[in-house]
């Protein structure tokens, strides 16, 4: 999974000004262990408290990366190959071989540069990168999780498409993995086997599933792409090597989203009817209202790598857009100036809520102080959803292949 799948909106941890949401980080050591190809990740850890030294677990909030769970059950009838006709086991099959051929096996190792490049990282500087870690790591583990559980569950329905969920999950520990290992150049580790444990998973079915993940997969791979490329040209930002992984690691995401792609074609009653196309531009904006709101934000992080945060992200926005047009039967109109000026509109409200939330006045007065402002708030959602949507993709697209770049 992505940087940063969120789902939702609204307002955050008041932890520090910059909003940051802390999860159970300990001194030393990380359960995740990533070393090449042998990277593990013991989800089936569980412990009752953060381990000795780990900060308590934040309060969640709408804008913190989500842990998902779904109707295992549908999911299975949903792949038993006797029950839907439209599997295209030719497709999976040649996912499969791609995925067992793991390009990625040896590309996450490690060197020295990280831990000096993480030394000379001191100041505020130093604290946005370690949320950005451990934010990132919470978003790829939540993957991991998904994924993995997937795998077990589809096995006996069907075995190609199981074996794919479980590859991928093998990606997403390695993904998360390699970035709490990040987090050991900084002194600390997230608690991975209790984060599994303490945190809610949301519920999504099948359907919510499948427009959410590929929308994060997707959006994933053009973050990582483009802070990758934009590194690449401008090196006297590259403060931390974690960057030069970006190039393959998006292959993986990229990957995955063509995973859910071929998926959502076998389900074409999710793309093919009026409520596909309300769903599908309902997700499409969920997701970039909360990158945008969360991003923006951080914009310190953004600035400290010589990014715009603004530009970056409507740069990923616009391409995530047009990239899911291929597949959803309707996407958002991004690059109407509108568009972008409404969530301009979101920042200054969800400010707004951060500030009441903040405040030292009481609890029914805050909640009293909020209703105006999430009235505006969802007023202006509602307007961004209503904007003449762009019609897109449908299953005559048969365009969707796998886009390798080796
Ligand atoms: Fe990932
Ligand atoms: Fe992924």
């Amino acid at each position: 999974m992505a940087l940063e799948a969120g789902k939702g909106l609204s307002s955050q941890s008041s932890s520090s000004r910059m909003g940051f949401a802390p999860l159970p980080l300990r001194r030393r050591k990380s359960l995740g262990v990533s070393n090449g190809s042998r990277v593990t990740m013991m989800a089936a850890d569980v412990v009752d408290k953060p381990k000795k030294g780990s900060k308590e677990i934040a309060k969640d909030t709408l804008l913190t990366p989500r842990f998902y769970t779904t109707d295992f059950d549908e999911m299975e009838r949903m792949f038993n190959t006797e029950m839907n006709k439209n599997l295209n086991e030719a497709e999976f099959e040649a996912l499969a071989a791609e995925f067992k051929t793991d390009y990625n096996q040896v590309h996450f190792v490690r060197n020295p540069e990280f831990k000096a490049a993480a030394e000379k990282l001191q100041g505020p500087l130093r604290q946005i990168f370690v949320e950005f870690l451990e934010r990132s790591c919470t978003a790829e583990f939540s993957g991991f999780l998904l994924y993995k559980e997937l795998g077990r569950r589809l096995k006996k329905t069907n075995p190609v498409v199981a074996e794919i969920f479980t590859l991928m999950s093998r990606d997403e520990a390695r993904h998360a993995g390699f970035l709490n290992k990040g987090l050991s150049d900084f002194n600390l580790a997230l608690d991975l086997g209790f984060l599994t444990k303490a945190r809610k998973y949301t519920f999504f079915k099948p359907q919510f599933i499948f427009y959410a993940t590929y929308l994060s997969e997707k959006i994933g791979y053009w973050r990582y792409i483009t802070i990758y490329r934009h590194l690449k040209t401008n090196p006297e930002y590259q403060c931390y090597p974690i960057f030069k992984y970006f190039e393959n690691w998006c292959q993986d995401e990229n990957r995955h989203g063509d995973f859910f792609s071929a998926l959502l074609k076998a389900q074409p009653q999710f793309l093919n009817d009026w409520q596909a196309k309300l769903w599908s531009r309902f997700f499409c904006l969920s997701v970039y209202v909360t990158m945008y709101l969360n991003d923006v934000q951080r914009t310190a992080f953004y600035e400290g790598i010589g990014l715009d945060t603004r530009k970056f992200d409507m740069h990923v926005i616009i391409e995530t857009n047009k990239t899911t047009a291929r597949i959803f039967p309707a996407v958002l109109d991004v690059e109407n100036p509108v568009f972008q000026e409404k969530l301009e509109n979101l920042v200054t409200l969800n400010k707004k809520l951060i500030a009441i939330g903040e405040s030292k006045a009481p609890e029914a007065l805050k909640s009293l102080q909020k209703v105006p402002v999430i009235t505006s708030f969802v007023t202006e959602l509602l307007a961004m959803y209503l904007m003449r949507p762009v019609d897109s993709g449908s299953l005559d697209f048969v365009d969707v292949e796998p886009q390798v770049v080796y």
